[in-house]
């Protein structure tokens, strides 16, 4: 069997200090009303969405990705099984390097296409899901050699030093879930990964109807409702805290102004909450909300703009069947 390597880049408490400056960011505000805001609603709390996946998380994603409502995954499947010969000639690549891999799952068909692919180098923050597709691929695919890296894609990336070409991937449209700032500083962070040759492969969902993108993050079956109050069980089990997440409602609503999902937890009734790691009492008052997830829709013409910010020009755009999602292959200029 081809070696699979495991190398953890966050520190072992790293994981426990980044949660701790998140939970202190997000929800330790000034209490009441809060001027800029409507109604003498108080400060908008926040957790960022990399705190779902943990082992049970990244589960409850899989899921997601198998509902009826939940289209994304499907419809960027569908471009990869049509362009992927395409992107194994215009890029040539020897490593193929992932951001946010999850399961690899519709990495397969990059896999199957790319045939000089010496070196695929998956990078997640859930151990459990480069663990498990990890394992999985080397028993599928002697001769690949598989560089997992336990990382944060937003913090800077050191890669292993492997052959070139490379081919950067970040699929599933993850780069919605980081604010538009976050996004611009991403982007350049990749740009300084790519040499003369590289190239990037980014799936980005589209602006559509809003009855379709409600839908999605709000499934009949209660799936992703889960997924959202996961994150109130990673910070119980990490911090100690004692969130009720039943007494939270999953809600997911679309923010026309800035193309996004919004998917929030509703305090039913005023409660506080103990975060004893933190020394720290938080308090809802009825009907609350706390911010957990953004996902950004985009337009052809904002990606190119966002690409060419960060320094690179995209050279390729591919949508499904559809046009719900899309697929962009860019290079560095
Ligand atoms: N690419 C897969 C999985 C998408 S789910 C797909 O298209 O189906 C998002 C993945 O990104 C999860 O596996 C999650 O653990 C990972 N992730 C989220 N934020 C991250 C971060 N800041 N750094 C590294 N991985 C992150
Ligand atoms: C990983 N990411 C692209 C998903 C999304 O659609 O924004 C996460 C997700 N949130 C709710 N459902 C799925």
């Amino acid at each position: 069997m081809s070696p699979f390597h495991l190398t953890r880049t966050l520190a072992e408490d790293a994981t426990d200090a980044a949660l701790r400056a998140d939970v202190l960011r997000g929800l330790a505000l000034p209490q009441g009303p809060d001027p800029a805001r409507p109604g003498g609603t108080p400060a908008l709390k926040t957790l960022p969405p990399k705190w779902f996946y943990d082992a049970h998380g990244s589960d409850l994603f899989e899921k997601i990705t198998e509902l009826p409502e939940y289209y994304p995954t499907r419809a960027e499947r569908e471009i990869l099984i049509a362009r992927s010969g395409e992107i194994a000639a215009a890029t040539g690549a020897r490593t193929l390097v992932e951001l946010g891999s999850g399961s690899s799952e519709k990495t397969r068909y990059l896999l199957d296409a790319l045939s000089g692919l010496r070196t695929y180098v998956p990078v997640d923050v859930s151990e459990s899901a480069l663990t498990q597709a990890g394992h999985a691929l080397i028993a599928e695919r002697p001769g690949l050699d598989v560089h997992a890296l336990i990382a944060d894609f937003t913090a800077g990336l050191t890669l292993p030093d492997t052959p070139g070409p490379r081919l950067v991937a970040f699929l599933g449209g993850t780069i919605g879930n980081l604010l538009p700032a976050e996004r611009a500083e991403f982007l350049t962070s990749v740009r300084s990964l790519l040499a003369p040759g590289d190239a990037l492969l980014l799936g980005t969902d589209l602006v559509k109807d809003e009855s379709v993108l409600v839908a999605a993050y709000d499934d009949k079956a209660g799936v992703t409702a889960e997924f959202n109050k996961n994150v109130l069980t990673v910070v119980n089990r990490e911090l100690g805290a004692d969130f009720d997440p039943d007494a939270f409602t999953h809600v997911a609503l679309w923010d026309a102004k800035n193309e996004w999902i919004e998917m929030r937890l509703r305090a039913h009734r005023a409660q506080t909450v103990k975060i004893p790691a933190l020394d720290l009492a938080v308090h809802f008052v009825e009907g609350e909300e706390l911010r957990t997830e953004v996902s950004a829709k985009f337009r052809e013409d904002g990606v190119g703009r966002e690409l060419a910010a960060a320094g690179m020009t995209l050279t390729h755009w591919w949508t499904d069947e559809e046009a719900r999602f899309a697929l962009s292959l860019s290079t560095a200029h």
